[in-house]
């Protein structure tokens, strides 16, 4: 599989069998049941989502919980037909890794690496330096800024040092902004100021250079004054030589409500040299859904997925889930969901046909 990191355009090569001589096509229909398994499968794969996203050297993802990739066969079979990519919902965030101070636990993680490695898939890693799901050790610690460099930096060497080499993109830096574009509070901004950033991405950097390093956040995908303080700090960064090598849109969107700027918008940071991915699209409809805005939804994915897939640097399009069955969304938006391509029994939802056609460039 391509490394996202510089897509290219040119499909894939088909293999087409040589016609056969009409005595071996007796043969062949003798050995039908031999020789068409060896035929299907590559025929299958080319209308998968990652058929489709291998075939332009992209990415398609998407957020696995520890909870269904475990214990659901059925998730993991759509799971590993459809998706070239995952990003570990929790497993990875700091409470996750480190519930004590020194005392790690990476069994979650160590599994969705090992088994995105078993099926053929890259990982997004996310995410290092984040306000939010810290361990109470860390909240609560009331360090002082000297102690928490060296906690951010151990704690970025560590992470990146055990995953060197398996994590292909990491969302360094989660959530900074407020709405009004000024830096949110949080324990890095408060005590360390801005410039926890680019030591974040410069430690990073160090502990595993071949990895895409990103900032990530919501609501910055339209042309807005959120995106645009982004822009101004992502400009500022390159040009001080820091190692930023990408943006990441998170894209949690309501049905109807892609934003009509945010081609433009990604097009802006990919002018800069930069990476731009959909990092975890999902797109939410006010409960029960009904059939005009299931086929609403369809037309969402595929204009939000072609409005990456259609800047130069577009690396992927990770989804935040898989199937309605599992998604944050019901939790967090009462009254609202059924927000990603697959309905609770595994069924393609009409959103599913619509994030195929956009990154199908034929459809
Ligand atoms: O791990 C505990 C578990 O021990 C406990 O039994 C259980 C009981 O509630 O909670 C578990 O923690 C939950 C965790 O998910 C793991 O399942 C937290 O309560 C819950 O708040 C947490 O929610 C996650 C949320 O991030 C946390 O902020 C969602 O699953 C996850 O989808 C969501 O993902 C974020 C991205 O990381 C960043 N961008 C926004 C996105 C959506 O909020």
């Amino acid at each position: 599989m391509p490394h996202a990191s510089r897509p290219h355009h040119h499909h894939r090569r088909r293999r087409v069998p040589r016609p056969l001589p009409l005595v071996a096509a007796g043969a062949l229909l003798a050995t039908a049941a031999v020789t068409l398994p060896q035929l299907t499968p590559e025929a299958s794969a080319a209308t998968t989502l990652r058929g489709y996203a291998d075939a332009r050297g992209v990415r398609i993802g998407a957020a696995v919980g520890d909870g269904p990739l475990t214990s659901d066969s059925a998730y993991t079979t759509v799971l590993d037909r459809e998706f070239n990519s995952v990003t570990a919902e929790n497993a990875m965030k700091w409470d996750a890794l480190e519930p004590s101070r020194g005392g790690y636990n990476w069994a979650a993680a160590d599994r969705l690496v090992a088994h995105a490695a078993a099926h053929n898939q890259g990982v997004r890693g996310h995410t290092l330096a984040w306000y939010s799901q810290l361990p109470s050790w860390l909240k609560n610690g009331n360090f002082s800024a000297a102690e928490l460099n060296t906690i951010l930096k151990k704690h970025i060497d560590t992470t990146l040092g055990r995953y060197k080499g398996k994590v292909y993109a990491w969302d360094v830096v989660n959530e900074t902004f407020n709405e009004d574009g000024s830096m949110r509070s949080s324990l890095w901004q408060d005590k360390l100021g801005t410039g926890y950033i680019a030591n974040a991405l410069r430690w990073a950097h160090a502990a595993d250079p071949a990895a895409k390093l990103y900032i990530n956040d919501y609501n910055i995908e339209a042309d807005n004054a959120k995106s645009d303080a982004l822009y101004a700090l992502a400009k500022q960064l390159l040009a001080e030589g820091v190692p930023l090598n990408g943006i990441g849109f998170q894209s949690h969107f309501v049905v109807g409500q892609v934003p009509s700027t945010m081609k433009a918008n990604l097009k802006r940071f990919s002018d800069l040299g930069l990476e731009v991915s959909v990092t975890e699209l999902d797109i939410r409809i006010p409960l029960p859904a009904s059939a005009a805005e299931l086929a609403q939804q369809s037309a969402d994915y595929k204009l939000a997925s072609e409005n990456c897939l259609g800047v130069a640097r577009c690396a992927g399009v990770t989804v935040w889930g898989v199937t309605d069955k599992y998604s944050w969304i019901p939790g967090t938006f009462s009254g609202f969901g059924a927000a990603l391509p697959y309905n609770e029994s595994y069924a393609p939802k009409p959103s599913y046909t619509g994030l195929s056609n956009g990154l199908n460039p034929a459809a």
